[in-house]
């Protein structure tokens, strides 16, 4: 499936609990980066609590059309199409990917997260989660980024650890076609402070 296609079906969702969670650390006056940010659905919801939001994806269609009539809330939000890759982080202070990294190879996550660590700015929030090692996608593979539980803590080593979760759990997914599917999910998920 595309990302277009999986914009079209997921657009108008509540937001992700991670998004909710997330702005009980930032200021109101904190520029949040939605790195991957699909639909719009979290981007639209940071944008409705005031804070103004960067929503990156490599594919933006979907999230640009909604906000042609989203008038109340759109000068709060910048859309860029890019690949995070090629993003600078220049003025970030939330750096908040859901359901995204994990799609990076391993290499380019680690270039990522090296970005993260060394070019935001001191007291940045950071909120990601990343599939884990008992995900049913996972596999040995260098074009997606799986962790276990070790690997995943050790990324914030040196940060203060504000939320941190484990959830393993039977539900669905999109599949090929759009309809949905039984999926096992492994995730961790984490909330931390520069
Ligand atoms: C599974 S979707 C998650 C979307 C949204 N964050 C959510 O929680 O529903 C992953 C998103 O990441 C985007 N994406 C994947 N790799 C990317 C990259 N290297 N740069 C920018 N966006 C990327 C895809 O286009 C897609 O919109």
């Amino acid at each position: 499936m595309s990302s277009e296609q999986f914009h079209k079906i997921t657009k108008g969702e509540p937001p992700r609990e991670l998004a909710k969670k997330i702005i009980k650390y930032i200021n109101n006056d904190c520029l949040i980066l939605d790195c991957g940010s699909g639909a719009g659905n979290d981007a639209i919801f940071f944008a409705s609590q005031g804070y103004k939001v960067i929503a990156l994806d490599k594919e933006t269609k979907v999230l640009e059309n909604r906000l042609k009539s989203l008038s109340d809330i759109k000068d709060r939000i910048t859309v860029i199409e890019s690949d995070i890759m090629d993003f600078e982080f220049k003025e970030i202070g939330c750096f908040y990917s859901s359901l995204t990294l994990s799609f990076l190879s391993r290499k380019n996550f680690y270039i990522l997260w090296s970005n993260i660590r060394h070019k935001l700015k001191k007291h940045s929030v950071i909120g990601i989660n990343i599939f884990g090692n008992r995900d049913e996608w996972f596999r040995e593979t260098d074009d997606m980024t799986f962790m276990d539980k070790e690997e995943f803590a050790s990324l914030f080593t040196g940060f203060t650890i504000l939320e941190f979760l484990e959830k393993e759990k039977l539900g669905t997914c999109m599949g090929e076609n759009g309809m949905t599917k039984d999926k096992k999910w492994h995730i961790f998920e984490c909330i931390a402070k520069l």
